[in-house]
C-alpha cells in the first residue's frame, strides 16, 4: 500500500511517471485506501457503509451500489435511467445493437482522476463497465455495460499542440472530425478515421485505417504516447521509453490494458485532398480488380493514393463502388490512371479538405440501424478475389427477404509502405510483416432493419466465410489476422496476432492488471482469451 501511495501521489500531481518502479499492484492492495488517496472515502458514501465486499452480491446490488457511490461523488455527470443526459447516451450509437444496451447508469468524466475513481469503484463493488469513445463498435455491449456502468469519455475532449506542433495531444471524446477541424487552421491533422464520427477511442487501439495510411501508417503507429488509467487506478504514460512494454500493447491490443485518458499523436501535414466514389457496372468488375492490385503494387512508388473498393447491389444490379482518395489535390495521379480510363456510371471526385472528406463520407453509413462488420484477410490472388466476388453475389440471395437488408463487401489493402511502419517505435501488436508482401483486408457489412433477422445475417456471413476460407486454404492464400476494428462478435482478433505475441499480451496483462479486471469486469469487447460471443447462432 505505502508503494502504490507514492505511485498515486506521483501520478495523481502531473501525470509524472517512474520507469523505474513497477506498476504492478501489491498482492495487498487495497481498493478502500486507493480510493480514498484519491479523495473518495468508502466509509462516508451511504450506498458503501454496510458493502463488506464483491462476494454474494448479485450483479443488481453491485451496480446500484456503483452508481450510487458514483451520483454521491460526481452528481450530475452520472445519468441514471429515464434521464435526458441516459437517453442522449443510449441515442446517439452507430448501431441499434449499442443502443438497446441499458446501463444501470451513464457516467461522463471530466479528467482522468475520475476516470480512476469508476474503474476502483467497478472494482469495490464488482459492477461491471464499459467505455466509449465514438461508439462506433457494433455489436451488443461492445461500448457501453448491460446493466453495468458505461463510462462515456464525450466531456474528455480537448486537442492541444505542444510547442513544435509535432504532437497533438487528443482527449478519448473526440471524433476524428473534431480532431481534424481542430487541427485545420494549423494545416495539420493526425493519422486518423475516414469518417466524421469515429472515435479516437476504440480507432486507434485496434489499428486505424487512414487516408494518410500509405505515406505514414496506421494509426496505431503514430502514437507518440498514451496517457493510460490502470487497473489500480494509477495515471501512468506510455511511450517508446516509458514502459514501452504497455506502449507495445496498446497498439492493437483494444481495451485490455487501461481506460487511455489522453491520445498523443504524430502531426502530419494536410493540404487540400482530392478524391470521391467511382462506380462500375458488372462488366467491369475483371478491370476494377485488376486496377485495385496495381494501385497495392504501387503503394511503394506513391503514397499519397489510398482506395478501397465496395462491391454491393441497388436495386437488383451489382456494382463495384471505388473510393479513390489522393492526399494532394491533384485529379488525376498516374496511380490512379487505370481507375479512371474504365467506364463508370458515377464518379463523385472533386477537390475536398480532409474535414469536408470524412464529413461526405459519413453520409454513406447513416445512424439507426441493426449493423454488422466482420472481415478476414488474405494474400493477394488476382483469380482469387474474382471468384470471391462472384461467391458473394451468388450467395446474397440467402438475405433477400430480409428487411432493409443491404450486404456489401469491401476490398482494401494493406499495403508494403503500411507494413513496413508497423515496426516503427518498436513495433506494434498486430503480428504483421512486410516479408509476407501486401495483404488484402475483405470484410462484409450489413445493415438490416430487424431483430427478428439477426440470425438469418449473421448465418449469410459466416456460411460465406467459411466457404472463401477453405477456398483460400486450397489455394494456399488464407492468412490469420483479423482486423480488430472492424471484427464481428464472433471472431478473436487477438489469435490471429500470432501465438508468441498473443502470449506476450497476456503476460503484460498479467502485470499492470493483475487481478485481470480489464478482463473481467469490462467483458465487452475483444479479450486477450478469445470473442466475446462464443456461442453458435
Ligand atoms: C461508419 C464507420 C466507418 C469506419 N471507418 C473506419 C476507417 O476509416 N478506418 C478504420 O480503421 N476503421 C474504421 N471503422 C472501424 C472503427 O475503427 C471501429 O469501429 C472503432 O472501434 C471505432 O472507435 P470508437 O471509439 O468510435 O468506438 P467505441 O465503440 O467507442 O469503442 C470501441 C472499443 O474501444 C474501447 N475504447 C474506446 N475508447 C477507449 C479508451 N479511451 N480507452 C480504452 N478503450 C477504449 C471501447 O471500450 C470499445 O470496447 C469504421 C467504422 C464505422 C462504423
Ligand atoms: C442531450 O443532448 C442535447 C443535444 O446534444 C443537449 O442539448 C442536452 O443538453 C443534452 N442533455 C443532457 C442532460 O446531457
Ligand atoms: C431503387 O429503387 C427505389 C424504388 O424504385 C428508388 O426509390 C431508388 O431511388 C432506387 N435507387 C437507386 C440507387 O436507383
Ligand atoms: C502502377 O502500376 C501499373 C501497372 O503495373 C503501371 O503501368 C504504372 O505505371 C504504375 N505506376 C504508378 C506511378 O502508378
Ligand atoms: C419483423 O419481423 C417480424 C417477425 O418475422 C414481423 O412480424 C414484423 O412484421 C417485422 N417487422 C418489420 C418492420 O419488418
Amino acid at each position: 500500500m505505502h508503494l502504490w501511495s507514492f505511485l498515486g501521489g506521483i501520478s495523481a500531481i502531473g501525470g509524472v511517471t517512474l520507469a523505474h518502479v513497477s506498476p504492478s499492484e501489491m498482492d495487498n492492495f487495497n481498493i478502500a485506501s486507493a480510493l480514498e488517496h484519491l479523495g473518495v472515502e468508502v466509509w462516508k458514501i451511504p450506498a458503501l457503509q454496510s458493502f463488506s465486499g464483491v462476494q454474494s452480491r448479485s450483479t443488481e446490488n453491485a451496480c446500484s451500489a456503483a452508481c450510487a457511490s458514483l451520483n454521491f461523488v460526481f452528481g450530475s455527470k452520472v445519468s441514471a435511467q429515464d434521464t435526458a443526459g441516459y437517453s442522449n447516451f443510449t441515442g446517439s450509437f452507430w448501431s441499434v445493437q449499442q443502443e438497446e444496451v441499458q446501463p444501470h447508469c451513464v457516467f461522463r468524466p471530466t479528467v482522468n482522476t475520475e476516470v480512476s475513481i469508476a474503474v476502483l469503484l467497478s472494482r469495490f463493488t464488482g459492477c461491471e463497465f464499459a467505455a466509449r469513445s465514438g461508439g462506433h463498435a457494433a455489436f451488443t455491449g461492445a461500448s457501453s455495460s448491460p446493466g453495468g456502468i458505461s463510462i462515456w469519455f464525450k466531456d474528455m475532449n480537448e486537442v492541444t499542440l505542444n510547442e513544435d506542433k509535432s504532437v497533438a495531444s487528443i482527449g478519448p471524446g473526440n471524433s476524428w472530425v473534431s480532431v481534424y477541424s481542430a487541427l485545420e487552421p494549423y494545416g495539420l491533422a493526425a493519422v486518423g478515421g475516414r469518417a466524421a464520427s469515429i472515435g479516437v477511442g476504440g480507432f486507434v487501439l485496434g489499428g486505424g485505417i487512414s487516408y494518410h495510411s500509405n505515406l505514414y501508417g496506421w494509426a496505431c503507429d503514430n502514437v507518440e504516447s498514451f496517457e493510460v488509467v490502470t487497473a489500480s487506478g494509477l495515471i501512468i504514460t506510455a511511450s517508446e521509453s516509458s514502459y514501452p512494454d504497455l506502449y507495445w500493447a496498446l497498439r492493437g491490443g483494444g481495451n485490455n490494458f487501461g481506460l487511455v485518458t489522453k491520445y498523443n499523436l504524430y502531426t502530419i501535414p494536410c493540404p487540400e485532398m482530392y478524391g470521391g466514389a467511382r462506380t462500375f457496372l458488372q462488366t467491369e468488375f475483371k478491370e476494377v480488380i485488376n486496377a485495385f492490385i496495381n494501385v497495392i503494387n504501387n503503394a511503394s512508388v506513391d503514397g499519397h493514393a489510398q482506395q478501397y473498393v465496395a462491391f454491393l447491389q441497388v436495386n437488383g444490379t451489382n456494382l463495384a463502388s471505388a473510393e479513390l482518395t489522393y492526399t494532394l489535390n491533384v485529379a488525376n495521379p498516374e496511380i490512379f490512371k487505370q481507375y479512371r480510363s474504365i467506364p463508370a456510371v458515377s464518379d463523385t471526385s472533386s477537390s475536398k479538405t480532409l474535414v469536408q472528406y470524412v464529413e461526405y463520407l459519413e453520409t454513406d453509413n447513416p445512424f439507426g440501424l441493426r449493423e454488422v462488420y466482420w472481415p478476414i484477410t488474405v494474400h493477394m490472388d488476382e483469380d482469387f478475389l474474382n471468384w470471391v466476388v462472384k461467391t458473394f453475389y451468388s450467395m446474397i440471395p440467402q438475405v433477400a427477404h430480409v428487411s432493409g437488408a443491404m450486404p456489401v463487401i469491401i476490398y482494401q489493402g494493406i499495403t508494403e509502405p503500411i507494413l513496413k511502419k508497423m515496426t516503427n517505435y518498436g513495433g506494434n501488436a498486430l503480428g504483421l510483416k512486410a516479408s509476407t508482401g501486401p495483404i488484402i483486408l475483405m470484410h462484409v457489412s450489413c445493415w438490416w432493419t430487424n431483430e427478428s433477422d439477426d440470425n438469418t445475417v449473421y448465418e449469410f456471413i459466416n456460411s460465406f466465410w467459411d466457404k472463401v476460407i477453405a477456398q483460400a486454404k486450397s489455394l494456399g492464400v488464407d492468412n490469420d489476422y483479423i482486423y480488430m476494428n472492424y471484427a464481428s462478435m464472433f471472431q478473436d482478433p487477438v489469435a490471429g496476432y500470432g501465438d508468441a505475441n498473443k502470449a506476450l499480451l497476456k503476460k503484460i496483462a498479467k502485470n499492470y492488471d493483475p487481478a485481470a479486471v480489464y478482463q473481467t469486469l469490462q467483458p465487452g469487447y475483444f479479450k486477450l482469451n478469445g470473442a466475446p460471443v462464443t456461442d453458435s447462432f
